[in-house]
């Protein structure tokens, strides 16, 4: 489903160019869950971000089946974010003057999604936030917030949710909720790419992608084996 070949994304930062990414090939099938796991600066939100369409490499290629995303001009990549990528974003990206459900009602709409206000109702349900829909983003604390972006990613059903450190912000019993939701999309066929620094959570899958400068150093089964959600600690 997705194919990235050879990327590399290069910052200049004056004299200095930071090689967030430096080469990075790997393949990911269609409702395969990849954790992409590394420390701080290891390049995972750049990959997450060439990805989901919202830059560019400097070198390199990624491809949706067929089609060279990293070739696409700006309209290809709004329409490619709007039809195929749930995105949840490290930093959350709500729209402070909009509502939990407004939130993501507007992502749902953007998506042509119909009964979008009754879609989007149930994807806060999912994730625990029934009594909070009316709220705004400053009435909310972290952990609701990240919910909320979460509600978002997953609202549209896109075939491919990108992750980005999605339980930063919460307890341990609302994270493994969250977590638990994230791998049940594998059931629908979703693609998801999950980021963490957290090696217990890297183990929640079958492939661990691990990063360091930008680079791949490990590929493959999580090194002290898979656990079940129940077993989880972290
Ligand atoms: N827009 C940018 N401009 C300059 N440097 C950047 C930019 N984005 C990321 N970097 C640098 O690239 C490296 C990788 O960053 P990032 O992908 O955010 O890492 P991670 O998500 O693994 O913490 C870091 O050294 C970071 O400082
Ligand atoms: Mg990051």
């Amino acid at each position: 489903m997705i194919e990235i070949k050879k990327l590399s994304k290069h910052y200049k930062m004056g004299e200095v160019t930071v090689k967030a990414l430096d080469g990075v090939s790997l393949q990911v099938e269609q409702g395969e869950t990849v954790v992409l796991l590394g420390p701080s600066g290891s390049g995972k939100t750049t990959l997450l971000n060439l990805v989901g369409a919202l830059d560019r490499p400097t070198e390199g290629s990624i491809k949706f089946y067929e089609t060279e995303i990293t070739r696409y001009n700006r309209r290809q990549q709004f329409k490619f974010r709007r039809n195929k990528i749930g995105f949840i974003f490290q930093t959350f990206n709500l729209f402070p003057m909009l509502s939990a459900l407004e939130n993501v009602q507007y992502v749902a709409n953007l998506g042509r999604m119909k009964n979008s206000r009754q879609k989007s109702i149930e994807a806060l349900k999912a994730v625990g936030l029934e009594e909070r829909i009316r709220h705004f983003p400053h009435q909310l604390s972290g952990g609701e917030q990240q919910r909320v972006a979460i509600a978002r990613a997953l609202v549209k059903e896109a075939p491919i949710i990108l992750a980005d450190e999605p339980t930063g912000e919460l307890d341990f019993r609302t994270g493994k909720q969250i977590l638990e939701l994230l791998l049940r999309q594998q059931n629908n066929g979703t693609t998801v790419l999950l980021v963490t620094h957290n090696r217990e959570i890297a183990r929640i899958t079958d492939r661990v992608i691990e990063l360091h400068s930008g680079r791949i150093a490990e590929d493959g089964q999580p090194k002290n084996g898979k656990v079940s959600i129940e077993d989880l600690r972290w």
